[in-house]
């Protein structure tokens, strides 16, 4: 992901939650140290780049999609701090430095990510669009979080760990994988679309694209996982065979997974290619998402 190009947006993201976040004097200092930890310094921020993308290629401005983009990356940041827990991936090394967990301890690590969810919804209420477009906004995000999004896919991913691969077996992945990852980027993409008045059918296409794409960066994160160093990754490679995770490599191969990111890039292009955009960012946000190396 690393292009020159989204650095302005990057900044754009980074100087909000630096604004948002909890001063690190105040007490309690060490929740707020944590919750500190997990959102600056490091982060590929996919996440707010696509709010951005989505609603500035629609027309919005981008004062408009701060909150919205920082809302999306606060959720993002509290998913990997719960992810890393001993409970749950076990994971020392993130975003180049000692998990949360590990910098601090598990209790705090425990409720970082809970005020980075609340932190969160507390932005997106405050968000300026009009409070009908805003509470749409809202639910949005609640959903693409909860049981039907991330959480719910983490706790078939929880239950999958270690568990033989039967009938069924790619399309219960797919399905994880559009939960517990797929979920928070479609709800980039859409609250993008939201905040830029969207009509129904860009919406429709917007969220053909925001799925194969979300597919495809779950993918290529267990990909990443088989083929990249810890270096090179910023967490610890080689983890999931150990551990035992479904994984797109381990049911179906290196080369087969390879070839299913090149039919998801296919997806996303053509979603997009009938929209009339103001630029092309989605398209390239598509190709960084399944040529990335980190
Ligand atoms: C990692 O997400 C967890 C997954 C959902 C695969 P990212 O690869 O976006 O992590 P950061 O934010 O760049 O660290
Ligand atoms: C995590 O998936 C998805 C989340 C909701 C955080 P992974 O467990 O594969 O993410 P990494 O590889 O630890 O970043
Ligand atoms: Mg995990
Ligand atoms: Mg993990
Ligand atoms: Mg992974």
């Amino acid at each position: 992901m690393a292009d020159p190009d989204f650095n302005p947006w990057r900044d754009r993201v980074e100087a909000t939650l630096e604004r948002l976040l909890p001063d690190p004097t105040r007490s309690p200092t060490r929740l707020h140290a944590a919750m500190r930890h997990a959102s600056l310094g490091g982060g590929k921020r996919i996440r707010p780049l696509l709010v951005y993308a989505t609603g500035t290629a629609l027309g919005a401005v981008e004062a408009d999609l701060d909150a919205s983009a920082a809302a999306v990356e606060l959720i993002h940041c509290y998913s990997l701090v719960h992810d890393d827990l001993p409970a749950m991936d076990d994971d020392a090394l993130r975003r180049g430095r000692p998990t949360v967990h590990v910098a601090f301890d598990e209790a705090t690590a425990i409720l970082a990510g809970d005020a980075l969810q609340s932190l969160a919804f507390e932005t997106l209420a405050a968000a300026p669009q009009p409070p009908e477009l805003r509470l749409a906004m809202l639910t949005e995000l609640a959903q693409a979080a909860g049981t039907a999004g991330m959480c719910g896919g983490q706790a078939l991913d929880i239950d999958a760990t270690g568990a033989a691969a039967g009938p069924g077996a790619l399309a219960a992945l797919e399905h994880m994988h559009a939960l517990k990852t797929g979920a928070l980027l479609r709800s980039a993409v859409r609250l993008g679309a939201l905040a830029a008045g969207a009509n129904a059918a860009t919406r429709a296409a917007l969220d053909r694209y925001a799925n194969a794409l979300g597919l495809a960066f779950q993918i290529r994160d267990d990909l990443l996982d088989v083929e990249q160093t810890s270096g090179a990754l910023g967490k610890t490679a080689g983890k999931d065979a150990i551990q035992h995770k479904a994984t797109f490599p381990a049911l179906l191969g290196v080369a087969a997974s390879h070839d299913r990111l090149t039919a998801l890039f296919a997806l996303m292009q053509e979603a997009i290619a009938k929209l009339e955009l103001h630029s092309d960012t989605l398209s390239t946000l598509a190709r960084r998402v399944v040529e990335r190396d980190h």
